[in-house]
């Protein structure tokens, strides 16, 4: 690949054997194909780290969400979850994994509703998950939507499903019948991972509710297991409404626990907030203090087209835009953190291994259609490539613009990207 541009420098990248074997101003020509990147931002892919597969493209049936709320769409969901089979899962959670993969997005954690007692979207998934392997790589969260311990036999469905292979442990305390049955899901979810040896990712404190503080104990838990880094807090939305005194407080023991947080900007500021009149709250987690406190912050987009989100492609650059608004982190270098949280960050919550644009890593990566990771915020530029183990898998051209036959680019003349 000719003049590509990483971190700022034109680079030339050679691959061979499906790895990135040089990354150099300039390499002498070695034969085989060669793509003239012509200056675009050289990117590690996408990475999805909270979506939900299972759900996704069933906006509207059996009927839309009227009220806008998560507590509504869970009972849309679960009128729907009647008709779901085998083939309708396959078939909608490929469609999804086929958008995103076509907007570079190579890595995708999926929760999957394991309130079920058949597990019909759990065990599609598992197929789905090894039929896309060449092109995509998913892992599966076995999460307990309507409760771990409030459903009828949530924690043997959810153990069933790790035993299955789903790959981490999921939970949701924060919707368990009692802040007791909630305290006590996080602990299960704790047991499990440790007697499966899997990484834990909880929905936790998706509220506006200041009193729901799973977050502590989730925390707690990690601190006292040492799973650190294998622990990811999915939402926690409520710690947007807690008041500073405790925040403080709470943000030191977090940083002692090491966790993962997922916060997902389009479904929290649409979902949250719902209950209250003016001033309306953003019900999003602190995402900028979090990363301002060294955390590991990552973003998702969560749901796309289904009981609580109508939207939606699948595309990362949504997620990370709304973040910059809802967040308050509109400075360049916010900016581009944001861009980050779809990215590395992302996939240091799936603790990925081999990820990132370095020589002896697999040549996995995409071409976006501006110069650097700023202006392909602002512009939410097209991924025009994405290359998977030095294969390219998709191709996409960015849109031009003509008014009156001139050609117009959407950049201010100190912009332009050269070459
Ligand atoms: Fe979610």
């Amino acid at each position: 690949m000719r003049g590509a541009r990483l971190d700022g420098n034109l680079v030339d990248v050679g691959v061979a054997g499906g790895r990135i074997s040089r990354i150099a101003p300039e390499i002498e020509k070695q034969g085989g194909r060669e793509i003239e990147a012509e200056g675009r931002l050289l990117s590690p892919p996408f990475v999805e780290s909270h979506v939900h597969l299972d759900t996704t493209l069933t906006a509207g049936e059996p009927r839309w969400n009227e009220s806008g709320t998560l507590f509504e769409g869970i009972q849309i969901w679960s009128e729907r979850k009647k008709s779901v089979t085998h083939e309708d899962v396959i078939e909608r959670a490929t469609t999804l994994l086929k958008w995103q993969a076509a907007q570079g997005v190579l890595h995708v954690r999926t929760h999957v509703d394991v309130t079920d007692p058949d597990l019909t979207g759990l065990r599609a998934l598992l197929e789905v998950r090894e039929r896309v392997r060449t092109w995509m790589d998913v892992q599966i969260v076995a999460f307990p939507q309507e409760g771990l311990l409030s459903y009828p036999r949530g924690l043997e469905l959810t153990e069933e499903a790790l035993r299955l292979g789903a790959d981490v442990v999921g939970g949701i305390p924060h919707y368990e019948h009692t802040r007791e049955m909630g305290v006590e899901s996080v602990k299960q979810c704790f047991r499990l991972a440790e007697k499966h040896d899997k990484p834990i990712d909880i929905h936790c404190d998706e509220t506006d509710d200041p009193q729901s503080r799973f977050l502590e104990v989730v925390a707690a838990e990690a601190i006292r297991t040492g799973m650190g880094g294998r622990v990811t807090a999915s939402h926690t939305t409520a710690f947007g409404s807690y008041d500073n005194a405790y925040a403080f407080k709470l943000m030191g023991f977090l940083r002692k626990s090491g966790i993962n947080f997922v916060a997902n900007p389009l479904i929290n500021i649409t979902l949250q907030g719902r209950y209250d009149t003016y001033p309306k709250r953003r019900g999003i987690t602190r995402v900028k203090e979090l990363w301002q406190n060294g955390l590991n912050v990552s973003l998702g987009h969560d749901d796309v087209m289904d009981p609580w989100y109508p939207l939606g492609t699948g595309n990362m650059l949504q997620p990370a835009h709304m973040a910059v608004h809802a967040c308050h982190m509109t400075s360049r270098e916010e900016v581009t953190a944001c861009f980050d949280m779809v990215a590395e960050n992302a996939a240091h919550t799936l603790r990925l291994k081999e990820y990132g644009i370095s020589e002896d890593h697999p040549a996995s990566f995409v071409l976006l259609d501006a110069p650097d990771k700023w202006e392909a915020m602002r512009r939410l530029a097209t991924t025009t490539l994405v290359v998977r183990n030095g294969k390219i898998i998709a191709e996409a051209t960015a849109p031009e613009y003509y008014l009156m036959g001139e050609r117009v680019n959407l950049y201010r003349k100190r912009d332009q990207p050269s070459r």
